[in-house]
């Protein structure tokens, strides 16, 4: 069993959150592809009748290619469930998110939705957030005295995201910096709140108290931790 099996076994086992009805977030990723793939299939085999709302391009996509009927979520009163895959979670449910540069799409849907289902591999499970390099989303103008900013604050190396020599621009028009903390982060609840004090930040990816549980996928199988449990 190798790590995409991982990843599609936890992408679809979240599948068990949809209801008739409902209007689901979904995330960007290759673990929750599957849930986008599976969701896509009991809506043209099954007749499952949910709304989705994507939280990038790639993910509008992909569940456009499956036949997930989509809207804005402008039109609706939140979300009753968001599936995302993480970076890392810790054992409180926090996350670092953001690998793939979605970061602010997945957290303005998080932030919508009453439960946020995470689809990890045990790979991403972690005692505490930080060896993944945290991802921050930045505005281009002046790009440079942000990223010195967000230096002078962390006091850890930034380095800049780039794709084939270019900077990488999120879905929205920003680039990213990827702070190497190292696994030092004690208190993300206090650190997400400064580093958002910083002008020129748009976004970081540190999702505190939003997910509500973990569709966990190991070589021993799958197990869904919830948080109150
Ligand atoms: C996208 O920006 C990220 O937050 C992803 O959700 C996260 O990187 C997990 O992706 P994978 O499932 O591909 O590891």
């Amino acid at each position: 069993m190798d790590v995409e099996d991982l990843k599609k076994m936890a992408g679809e086992q979240a599948c068990t959150f949809v209801n008739d009805g409902m209007a689901v977030g979904l995330g960007t990723g290759s673990t929750v592809k599957y849930t986008v793939i599976e969701l896509g299939r009991r809506i043209r085999e099954e007749g499952l009748n949910i709304v989705g709302v994507p939280t990038s391009i790639a993910t509008r996509d992909l569940a456009t290619s499956v036949g997930i009927p989509l809207v804005d979520l402008d039109d609706l009163d939140g979300l009753d469930v968001v599936i995302d895959g993480t970076d890392e979670f810790d054992g409180k449910f926090q996350l670092i998110k953001g690998g793939g540069a979605a970061l602010l799409r997945e957290k303005i849907v998080a932030q919508s939705s009453t439960s946020m289902v995470v689809v990890a591999d045990s790979s991403k499970q972690v005692e505490a957030l930080g060896s993944f390099p945290l991802p921050v989303e930045i505005t281009p103008f002046s790009f440079g005295t942000t990223v010195k900013a967000l230096h002078a604050l962390l006091g850890c190396e930034i380095i800049v995201r780039q794709e084939n020599g270019e900077r990488t621009v999120t879905d929205n028009g920003n680039y990213i910096a990827d702070a190497h903390t190292g696994p030092t982060i004690i208190d993300p609840v206090s650190l997400e709140r400064s580093i958002l004090t910083v002008a020129g930040v748009v976004q970081v990816g540190l999702f505190t108290n939003m997910c509500t549980a973990v569709v966990l996928a190991s070589p021993s199988g799958v197990v869904t931790i919830k948080k109150d449990e």
